[in-house]
């Protein structure tokens, strides 16, 4: 007969509660929210970015419109902590610090939201000086000479506010999709924004953003600890950031290295090598987001053309005047972060390792370098300037040899090259070769900045003005100078990477031929325009088709990432990068069949027509990652080499849901304990009373304890 009392009892608690906490369980509905989060970098001195509490950051949605919206947020929360909405015009350096300065217990979350409403005028994260610490050094002063950051608008990026660079306390979560925007705006205006004295007594439409970072402090902390404790188990906490350079030479090197010895490896002094480099990446604060359409890609599609277009121009290497000449193109990742990629190839060359000894070929030093042509951003073509430290004879020369082709009436290209003599010189791989040896014989194309969205996730094909004409004709071939007018307007983004591609490339030609170029033939705006679509709209897309291997799978429908990333990471654009130099750079070798055409070099790939050809390859991976992490005892703060590493996390997502108010909090809670209290006396009168209300005692009731609480 007790033993049924207690299952009343039991039932009776069950049922108190569920009426209580009903309401909750209601509000407690999570929706998750879609975007993508900003996170934490290490450097040796600094952390940067952001990151969540580690069980999740909440705060309650706040729409932010005007200016005054964030004062009313900063000075007066009803109901903190608050997690402001703010569309990207608002998103400016003054108002993130100031919330920042409020703290966490104010703001605990920061959502950007994308509104199409916004007009931007201008939205850069970078700082004005990028890479600031990096570059070609003043004597006897540990600080950049080439660009001045107290004075913005003379520096390279004059719209940088910097925030790239900056540490958070409280996670900011990029909306993009319009639609996840309204879902917020909705919840916000339907709880939240109205009779504001009441928020602490309502509950409230929240969001819970988790992006917890494991690193903290700078790379050498998180350095020592991840060493410490990988003697222990396995635990990470950062990665260096780490990705993979890709290069290649114009004509095949014949120069192979005796493999059967022991001897130190050494230089063939008879190669000559013009370097014709570009970057590769780009970057953003959120993850995953940042097309770098103008900062990087224009400098990157021009290398790929002007190496093409040599290919197919110059005779065989025999017949050079000089006929050990030989251009080695390289695109440098990991560039956005301190120069990663070329402060490696310039230590391997440096140490006699580049390339690699599993190339078979001897190694490239310095001796073999005739002379390098950077090319950086080109954000306004009728304003590129030919840069040097110095007045030399080969810049002088190589500029009158550009600027003859760029003036050509039988062209009709209609550029001017400036020459720019000094130590302002433009943030490109260039830096890492002068800040070795001021004497390096660098040039750098470099256009004066003119890119308001320099590594924002607004640098997209919008900012470039791009429009994939999808022709399907032939863009392998060159075209004839009347022809390329055909496709595109004169001023199109195809035709500016076309016509500065064939100024570089006839200026190389006539440099390695000695003669000048009077073909009809110029760079292919087709050929411009698939690769632009690959790299901004489609991996799936027909240039990459063309150069992998027949029926392999094809490309995501989304632009491959350029961020450097780290080891394990997806590295989609040296790998696309890769067989793009595999293709447009080779020799094709049509005398060779499918099933002899296996080992590298030798690579068959689909071809434009998707039938498959032999090719004569040159292209190769090299390791873009820090010597700072090679060097034993490296000293972290000596600003040497890149230090940057890139924090681990297990999860970002963001959800909204109902906040309790604390009222309700409060109530549920007293409520609760009021019925536990109660049912405890219940059982404990039912109990003591069982002799009275019950005949027989059970057994079993010696197995309750006496409750201590009535
Ligand atoms: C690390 O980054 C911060 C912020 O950009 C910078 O001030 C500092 O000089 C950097 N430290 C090193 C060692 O590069
Ligand atoms: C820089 O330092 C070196 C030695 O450390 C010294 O010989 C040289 O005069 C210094 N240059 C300047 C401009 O101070
Ligand atoms: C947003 O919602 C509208 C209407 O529900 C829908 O037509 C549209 O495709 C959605 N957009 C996206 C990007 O999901
Ligand atoms: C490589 O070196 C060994 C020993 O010095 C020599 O016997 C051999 O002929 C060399 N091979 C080539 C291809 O030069
Ligand atoms: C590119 O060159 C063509 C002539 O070949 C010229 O008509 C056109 O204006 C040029 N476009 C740009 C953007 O320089
Ligand atoms: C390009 O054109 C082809 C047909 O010629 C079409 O199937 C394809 O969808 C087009 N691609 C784009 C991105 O417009
Ligand atoms: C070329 O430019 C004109 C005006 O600048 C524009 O009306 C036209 O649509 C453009 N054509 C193409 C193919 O983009
Ligand atoms: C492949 O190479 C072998 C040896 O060089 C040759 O005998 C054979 O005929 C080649 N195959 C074809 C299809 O050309
Ligand atoms: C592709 O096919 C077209 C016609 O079908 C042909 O004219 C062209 O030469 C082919 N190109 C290659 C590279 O095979």
């Amino acid at each position: 007969m007790a033993q049924q009392m207690k299952t009343v009892a039991v039932w009776f608690i069950l049922l108190l509660q569920s009426i209580t906490y009903g309401e909750r369980t209601r509000d407690k509905m999570y929706q998750p929210i879609v975007g993508a989060a900003c996170f934490r970098r290490l450097n040796g001195t600094h952390q940067i970015g952001c990151s969540s509490t580690y069980s999740g950051s909440v705060g309650v949605l706040h729409l932010v419109n005007i200016e005054a919206d964030l004062d009313f947020l900063l000075t007066s929360p009803p109901s903190p902590p608050y997690a402001p909405m703010i569309p990207p015009h608002l998103f400016t350096h003054r108002n993130l610090l100031r919330l920042k300065e409020a703290g966490p217990d104010i703001i605990s979350v920061v959502l950007l939201i994308n509104r199409n409403s916004d007009k931007m005028t201008q939205f850069s994260h970078e700082l004005n000086c990028p890479n600031q610490y990096s570059g070609l050094l003043k004597p006897n002063i540990s600080e950049s000479a080439t660009c001045d950051a107290s004075n913005p608008p003379n520096s390279w990026n004059p719209w940088g506010t910097g925030l790239l660079h900056q540490d958070f306390p409280f996670p900011i979560y990029y909306i993009a999709d319009v639609n996840e925007t309204q879902t917020l705006v909705n919840c916000f205006e339907k709880f939240n924004n109205f009779d504001y004295e009441s928020h602490a007594l309502r509950s409230l439409c929240a969001v819970e953003v988790k992006s917890f970072m494991s690193a903290a402090v700078n790379t050498e902390v998180c350095m020592r600890r991840t060493n410490f404790i990988n003697n222990l188990g396995s635990t990470k906490y950062c990665d260096p950031l780490e990705g993979r350079s890709v290069y290649a030479t114009l004509y095949p090197r014949n120069s192979p290295e005796n493999l059967t010895t022991e001897v130190p490896r050494s230089v063939n002094t008879a190669e000559k090598f013009i370097l014709v480099t570009t970057r590769l990446d780009t970057t953003s604060m959120f993850d995953g987001v940042g097309l770098g359409a103008l900062d990087s890609l224009m400098g990157f599609a021009t290398l790929t053309q002007v190496a093409h277009l040599l290919r197919q121009l110059l005779p065989p290497q025999g017949s050079l005047p000089d006929p050990r000449r030989n251009v080695l193109f390289v695109a440098f990742n990991g560039e956005s972060f301190d120069y990663i990629g070329s402060q490696r190839f310039v230590y391997d060359m440096e140490n006699l390792v580049f390339p690699a000894r599993s190339t078979k070929s001897t190694p490239i030093s310095f001796e073999n370098i005739e002379f390098m042509l950077d090319i950086g951003t080109l954000d306004d073509i009728t304003n590129i300037k030919l840069h040097t430290l110095i007045t030399t004879p080969l810049a002088q020369d190589f500029l009158k040899k550009l600027n003859n082709y760029a003036s050509s009436p039988r062209y009709g290209f209609n550029l001017d090259i400036q020459s720019d003599v000094g130590i302002q010189i433009p943030p490109t791989s260039a830096q890492s070769f002068l800040r070795r040896d001021t004497q390096f014989p660098a040039l750098i194309l470099n256009a004066v900045p003119a890119n308001k969205y320099y590594h924002s996730i607004y640098d997209d094909a919008v900012n470039v003005g791009f429009s994939y004409a999808n022709t399907s004709r032939d863009y392998i071939s060159l075209i004839d100078v009347s022809e390329s007018k055909n496709y595109f307007n004169a001023t199109a983004l195809q035709m500016k990477v076309a016509n500065v591609s064939s100024i570089v490339a006839f200026a190389l030609y006539e440099t390695l031929t000695g003669l000048q170029y009077t073909g009809n033939k110029v760079a292919n705006p087709l050929l411009a325009d698939e690769f632009l679509y690959c790299f901004l709209q489609s991996a799936d897309c027909r240039l990459f088709k063309a150069s992998s291997y027949p029926g392999s799978p094809s490309g995501l429908p989304l632009p491959p990432m350029r961020y450097i990333s780290v080891l394990g990471g997806s590295q989609e654009s040296s790998g696309w990068t890769y067989r793009l130099f595999g293709y447009l750079l080779s020799q094709p070798q049509p005398s060779v069949a499918k099933e002899n055409c296996t080992n590298l070099p030798l690579h068959w790939v689909a071809g434009i027509n998707g039938t498959g050809e032999c090719r004569l390859t040159t292209q190769s991976y090299m390791d873009a990652l820090s010597p700072a992490f090679l060097i034993e005892n490296y000293d972290w703060r000596s600003g040497k080499y890149s230090t940057w590493t890139e924090s681990t996390w297990s999860q970002f997502s963001a959800r909204i849901f109902l906040r309790p108010s604390h009222v309700h909090k409060i109530t549920t809670l007293t409520i609760g304990i009021v019925v536990l209290v109660i049912s405890f006396c219940l059982i404990y009168i039912i109990n003591s009373r069982s002799d009275v209300l019950f005949d027989d005692v059970p057994a079993s009731n010696a197995a309750f304890s006496r409750p201590t609480a009535c």
